[in-house]
């Protein structure tokens, strides 16, 4: 058996801890067969390979009585960079106790339990739905909605460096004036009612607009405004910082794509420049 997870990426500016997208790249777990003690394959420094391997450990927070497995793990989700790599592997452990319990959970239960664990659901919503999910978690309830992302073309700025989204929530502030709250939520407002109309132009603008927490964070990514400089240079639709950074979304018509490729590589920033698509199949099992 192969679970699939999705890459996902964070708050697309207003959204703070509420709106997440799923995109192609993937965390592929294998599960190989059953062991005395568990064991997951994988080629990353300083992750552990056992049972307190992050995947495993939330597999046995679900189902504490599970078989033990050697398993395999292979992702090409960077650590550490915004593009919710451990969203990826709470989901996946989620799914493992799920399968090898025969748990028969469904994908509200799942995204009820992995926002329990990860504490907000813009990462794990996308990566257990897919797609563009605006969700919600209060008083430990979640309540999320799926949508369709509107036709466009995204590319990733990947840093060389990484940035903790400990460090990075830590220099947001604790309280926001009731003035500032409203204009924050309104601008998030206006963000999804445009993205579910396909108002790329509009969306575009709200989500270069956030007041919750890019303006605090902006310091901490030296590429973002070089970057957003050059997407409005050449006709993208937003840049924001995905998640909790360092990654930086750049949002296009396609036809644009190929030129802002060009125009953010000349800039010399030590880093990967990935274009990307929407994932539409989240947690994907065969
Ligand atoms: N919404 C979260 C943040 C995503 O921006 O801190 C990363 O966990």
């Amino acid at each position: 058996m192969k679970i699939r997870i999705p890459a996902t990426s964070a708050n697309l500016g207003p959204g703070f801890d509420s709106i997440g997208l799923a995109l192609s790249r993937y965390l592929t777990i294998e599960v190989l067969k059953p062991a005395d003690e568990w064991y997951i394959e994988h080629n990353l420094p300083y992750v552990p390979d056992d049972k307190y391997n992050l995947l495993i450990k939330t597999a046995l927070k679900i189902k504490p009585d599970l078989q033990p497995h050697h398993l395999k793990m292979e992702s090409d989700i960077p650590l550490a960079r915004g593009l919710g790599s451990s969203s990826s592997v709470i989901v996946a452990g989620i799914e493992l106790a799920n399968q090898l319990g025969n748990l028969q959970l469904s994908q509200a239960e799942k995204l009820q339990l992995a926002t329990e664990i990860e504490g907000h659901p813009d990462n794990v919503a996308p990566a257990i739905y897919g797609n563009l999910v605006v969700a919600s978690y209060v008083n430990k309830r979640v309540s999320a909605i799926v949508s369709d992302f509107p036709e466009c073309a995204f590319l990733a700025f990947i840093p060389k460096y990484e940035l903790r989204t400990s460090d990075s929530r830590g220099v947001l502030p604790n309280q926001l004036s009731h003035k500032k709250a409203v204009a924050a939520s309104a601008v998030s407002n206006v963000l999804v009612a445009a993205l579910l109309k396909g108002d790329l132009t509009t969306a575009g603008q709200a989500m270069e607009s956030d007041i919750f927490h890019e303006p605090f964070r902006q310091r901490l990514v030296k590429e973002f405004y070089a970057i957003k400089k050059i997407g409005h240079e050449y006709g993208a639709y937003a840049t924001y910082l995905s998640g909790a950074g360092p990654t930086i979304m750049v949002l296009a018509p396609q036809d644009k794509i190929d030129s802002l490729q060009e125009a953010i590589s000349q800039l010399g920033f030590d880093g990967e420049l990935a274009p990307l698509t929407v994932d539409t199949v989240g947690i994907y099992v065969e």
